[in-house]
């Protein structure tokens, strides 16, 4: 059983144009549910918020409804012979305390010993897949690559790092939003070289950063990042377009430009993807990474933000860049 009564739900309530702001939000109580036949309680343990949740809310997102998002609990009450009590099960049902779950909707946690729980919403989850989705499908990472990437201190962006590390990238340049996150970039996550995008034009900061161009960039950002990269890339370079989140916030930000001439004559590759067409890889992340988190020689980067009344503040603070690492929100006891 749990052991509390009441469950919180958080309700988005009107559209932002630009930043959102906690009026957007409401906490929502309502009584603990019960499972119906065929379902099962799950007693939410840890949230990822996502930049992905600020798009949706111009327009995907029901107002006055729960709003979804990726968590991890433990299941409480079960109705489902498939949903044993006791499992820790990953699901999309977020942002709420108390989750009622069909098996379809849920998927049980591998026992990888010596892993903890918030590896699976990092590393080993939606970031870490998305990185290395990214350098092993659409950039097919080469020996010896160069490799620049954008918001380099966030979730995808540290996984990236760690991830082209360990696969045998070359030099590794990383942009961030502080003079704080380049220290952790350089000294911490295995970054060769970072900037803080705010203290000149991406241009001349990239340029100084790798003198002698790239061979494959990373963007979870768009904007100047995206031209001035595009620019650096040596000949059979890549682009990999992973986010736009220098744009979310702004609805009237410039149009990215970039010397087209140079996509022909560098020979240059731009693709994109979405990790939800990637799931098939999973299997294989965990391959990869769960060794290497044993081994010591990956690390987890993670901002973790205490007790479910703060996913908004959490959420909002990402936005801002106040996360180093993928942010998860904690349940308190
Ligand atoms: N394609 C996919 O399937 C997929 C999957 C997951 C994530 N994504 C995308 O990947 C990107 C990173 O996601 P994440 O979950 O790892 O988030 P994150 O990087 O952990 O957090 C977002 C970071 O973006 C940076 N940022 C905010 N505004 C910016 C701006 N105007 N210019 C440059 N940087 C800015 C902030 O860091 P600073 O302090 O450095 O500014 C902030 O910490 C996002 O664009 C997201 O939408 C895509």
């Amino acid at each position: 059983m749990t052991e509390t009564d009441i469950a919180l739900t958080v309700h988005q309530t009107s559209r932002p144009t630009g930043f959102p702001s906690p009026a957007h939000f409401r906490f929502v109580e309502s009584p603990v549910p019960e499972p119906a036949p065929g379902t099962a309680l799950v007693e939410n343990l840890y949230w990822s918020v996502d930049p992905y949740h600020r798009e949706m809310m111009d327009g995907d997102f029901e107002l006055n409804a729960p709003l979804e998002g990726r968590a991890l609990g433990r299941i409480v009450a079960s109705r489902a012979a498939a949903l044993p009590e006791g499992e820790i099960v990953f699901h999309r049902a977020g942002w709420r305390t108390h989750s009622v779950l069909r098996p379809e909707e849920v998927r049980r946690l591998p026992h990888h010993e010596g892993v903890p729980l918030s590896a699976y919403l990092s590393v080993l989850g939606g970031t870490g897949l998305t990185a290395y989705v990214g350098l092993t499908r659409i950039a097919q990472l080469r020996q010896g690559d160069d490799v620049f990437v954008s918001a380099a201190a966030g979730g995808v962006g540290t996984a990236t790092g760690r991830f082209a590390r360990l696969l045998g990238a070359g030099r590794l340049i990383g942009s961030a939003g502080s003079a704080q996150k380049v220290k952790y970039l350089t000294e911490y996550v295995g970054y060769d070289a970072a900037f803080d995008y705010h203290t000149a034009p991406v241009a001349e900061l990239l340029a100084e950063a790798a003198p002698d161009g790239i061979d494959l960039f990373v963007d979870n950002v768009g904007s100047d990042h995206l031209g001035a990269a595009i620019g650096a890339l040596r000949e059979h370079g890549r682009v990999v377009r992973i986010g736009t989140i220098g744009q979310y916030n702004t609805p009237d930000a410039p149009p990215v430009i970039f010397n087209h001439a140079d996509v022909v004559e560098k020979s240059l590759r731009v693709e994109g993807f979405l990790v939800r067409n990637y799931l098939d890889v999973q299997e294989e992340l965990y391959e990869f990474a769960v060794p290497h988190l044993r081994a010591g020689t990956l690390a987890l980067d993670v901002t973790v933000v205490d007790g479910f009344e703060s996913i908004v503040e959490a959420f909002l603070s990402m936005l801002r860049g106040g996360n180093t690492g993928k942010v998860l929100v904690r349940a308190t006891a």
